[in-house]
């Protein structure tokens, strides 16, 4: 068994390195991998999103999953959110929808809006 001391240096050891981790991290991509987000297609956004971000080298984007969002009806659902947590919400995402936010959104730090919630709701 580890000794407190132990216990507090490992802590402090892991606490460290988050710090360091999210200091290199410039925006996140969160996508929703719900059931309903998995089965409207999660999955090959999620992967075209890592994919891209493979491709061009991107290394400060940190792509994650999240659970429900709320809005089944608009799945796949991806977040992407800036470094200052301001957050854009994609619905009804594809691969190739994938890409474009990659290149406009994370590389030029242009919003894609045809592909947001608030352009979807105006579609209505
Ligand atoms: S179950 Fe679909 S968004 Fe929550």
């Amino acid at each position: 068994m580890k000794s407190i001391t132990e216990l507090e240096a490992i802590r402090k050891k892991a606490l460290e390195q988050m710090s360091v981790r999210n200091q290199d991290v410039r925006m996140r991509v969160v996508v929703g991998m719900a059931t309903c987000g998995i089965a409207a297609g999660a999955r090959p956004v999620m992967n075209a999103f890592l994919e891209e971000l493979k491709r061009r080298n991107i290394n400060d984007v940190k792509v994650t999953m999240t659970g429900c969002i709320g809005a089944c009806r608009l799945e796949p659902i991806v977040e992407v959110v800036d470094e200052k947590g301001e957050k854009v919400t994609y619905v009804k995402m594809t691969a190739e929808k994938a890409a474009r936010v990659v290149a406009e959104h994370i590389v030029n730090g242009r919003v894609c809006l045809d592909y947001t919630i608030g352009a979807e709701e105006k579609n209505k």
